[in-house]
């Protein structure tokens, strides 16, 4: 049985249509999910939904029995993510699973000192308990998804132009959608263990780049400004976004001026058997 975990997220939900979609039947499709009233969907398309939790060892370590591969979908509570990990490397060694496909994250810089430093030390973290667990493994480094650009550039770029302090940076923008086509191609045939993909785009875009294809589709003149931190962080404040959000927020902007998300090669195109999704087309079906 293949086990996707975060079965009721973004990724978890497309990874389980494309494999439903190569006709891997949905009784060796395996869900775990948390909250078992958003699993709904999930019973529906037959899948057996396990209820498990990252934070409850034992609940894993259950949920895990009989499972040949595991989709490990990195925790997205930044607080409490490598214990999240942790839990979930040792309760798949405790229970005989035999391969991890693990959902790392792209990234310059390997010691710690970017700027995303609060998620990169985690997923190199993650990933060492993996090799270090003597469980056959699969790591996809995936990109920065193009789904978080909306919120990176505002309800309303399309009047107001792009205010984001990521100087010339570029990074390699990919679909989520592609990301979960790629998993399932990966969870479904051969040749993966012990590999390490590169899951990004095969261009690297910076935010004048986006605001060129945006002024493209919207046959308006969409201005790109790169603001200092600080006024960066007063605009947000202004317009009422809570200050948990602002360093969130000025992280991902300097990790991306520091091209901490720019990739030089990519295996998505092999993975895929196509080009990944461009992201003009993918913010032509946004906007
Ligand atoms: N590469 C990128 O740009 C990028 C961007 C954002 C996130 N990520 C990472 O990629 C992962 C997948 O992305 P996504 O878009 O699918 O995220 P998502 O939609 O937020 O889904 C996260 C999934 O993890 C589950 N989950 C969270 N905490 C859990 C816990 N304690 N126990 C069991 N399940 C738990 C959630 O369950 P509930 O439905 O119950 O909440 C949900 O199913 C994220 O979790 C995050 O680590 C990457």
């Amino acid at each position: 049985m293949i086990l996707i975990t975060g079965a009721t997220g973004h990724l978890g939900t497309a990874t389980i249509d494309f494999l439903l979609g190569k006709g891997i039947l949905a009784s060796q499709i395996g869900a775990l999910v948390r909250d078992e009233s958003k699993a709904t969907l999930l019973k529906e398309k037959g899948l057996k939904v396990i209820k498990g939790d990252y934070g409850d060892y034992p609940s894993l370590v259950n949920a895990f029995k009989g499972v040949e591969k595991l989709f490990f979908i990195s925790s997205n509570d930044h607080l409490h993510r490598v214990a999240h990990h942790k839990n979930i490397v040792n309760a798949a060694k405790e229970a005989g699973v035999d391969h991890i496909v693990y959902t790392s994250l792209t990234r310059k810089t390997e010691n710690g000192s970017s700027p995303i430093a609060m998620i990169a030390i985690p997923t190199i973290e993650t990933e060492q308990l993996i090799r270090d667990s003597g469980i056959s493994f699969t790591l996809l480094k995936n990109a920065l998804y193009a789904d978080v650009l909306p919120a990176f550039l505002g309800l309303d770029v399309l009047n107001n132009g792009i205010y984001f302090p990521a100087g010339n940076g570029k990074a390699s923008f990919t679909s989520r959608h592609d990301l979960a086509e790629a998993s399932a191609n990966v969870l479904t045939t051969n040749g993966h263990k012990g590999n390490s993909y590169v899951l990004t785009n095969t261009v690297n875009y910076s935010f004048h780049d986006i605001a060129a294809i945006l002024s493209r589709l919207s046959n308006k003149n969409i201005s790109y400004i790169s603001p200092t931190a600080e006024q960066y962080s007063q605009a947000l404040t202004q317009m009422g976004v809570p200050e948990a959000y602002l360093s969130y927020f000025n992280s991902f902007a300097a990790a991306i001026k520091a091209g901490e998300f720019k990739t030089p090669t990519t295996d998505l195109p092999v993975l895929l058997k196509r080009v990944p999704t461009t992201l003009e087309t993918f913010l032509q079906q946004v906007y």
